[in-house]
């Protein structure tokens, strides 16, 4: 990746963190469910070892080695890869989800449109964000300009918004405390 990659530097707190919405994600996102499953922006894995026993084969993508090399499930197949171009064919997945990555893609729109392309027809995209309209995220989007991280938050309406351009079918918008997740059929 170009630039400096912060996420090489937070993986062995990453490898630490344990996933804590397992349950909303799981129901997000309809499994389980036979087929494959990529987690794009998976960084170490965390949400994808939660959910691995869930779904015949889970994939992690991430733009940052120093995130994947920390892995923190061996049934997970992790491949190094931004967002905007992914390494798989049309039609690919029958789930296909993002956890606390979107804000740090750089290219958003692009980054969706692939996850939508690589997911199967009748396949589910579950786009997991700190929920920007809150107190608290507002607090850590200053914290994270001040680190120089690029990140930027769009609402949840804003994604389904971006999303629509491209994805006709249904698209509903799930809010516990200070995260959403936006759940997009294909
Ligand atoms: C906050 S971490 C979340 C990681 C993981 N989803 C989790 O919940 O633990 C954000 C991740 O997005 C990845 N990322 C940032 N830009 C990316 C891009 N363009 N393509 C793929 N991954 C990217 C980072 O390397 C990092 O691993």
């Amino acid at each position: 990746m170009s630039g400096f990659d912060h996420f090489a530097v937070l993986a062995p707190l990453f490898a630490r963190l344990s996933y804590s919405q397992t349950e909303v994600l799981r129901e997000a996102a309809s499994l389980p469910v036979q087929g494959r499953l990529l987690e794009v922006g998976g960084g170490t894995g965390r949400a994808a070892a939660a959910i691995h026993g869930l779904v015949d084969e889970v994939i992690v993508s991430d733009i940052s080695l120093g995130m994947l090399q920390k892995a923190s499930h061996p049934a997970l197949l992790p491949v190094c890869n931004g967002s905007e171009t992914l390494p798989f064919a049309d039609d690919s997945f029958e789930r296909v989800i993002m956890v606390d990555a979107l804000h740090h893609v750089i290219d958003r729109d692009r980054s969706v449109r692939e996850m939508y392309r690589v997911l199967k027809p009748g396949g589910v995209l579950v786009i997991e964000e700190p929920d920007i309209r809150t107190f608290g995220i507002k607090l850590v989007a200053i914290a994270e300009k001040v680190l120089l991280m690029r990140s930027h938050f769009l609402t949840p309406d804003q994604i389904v918004e971006m999303c629509s351009s491209f994805a006709g079918g249904e698209k509903q918008v799930k809010v516990v405390k200070r995260t959403a997740w936006i759940i997009i059929k294909k």
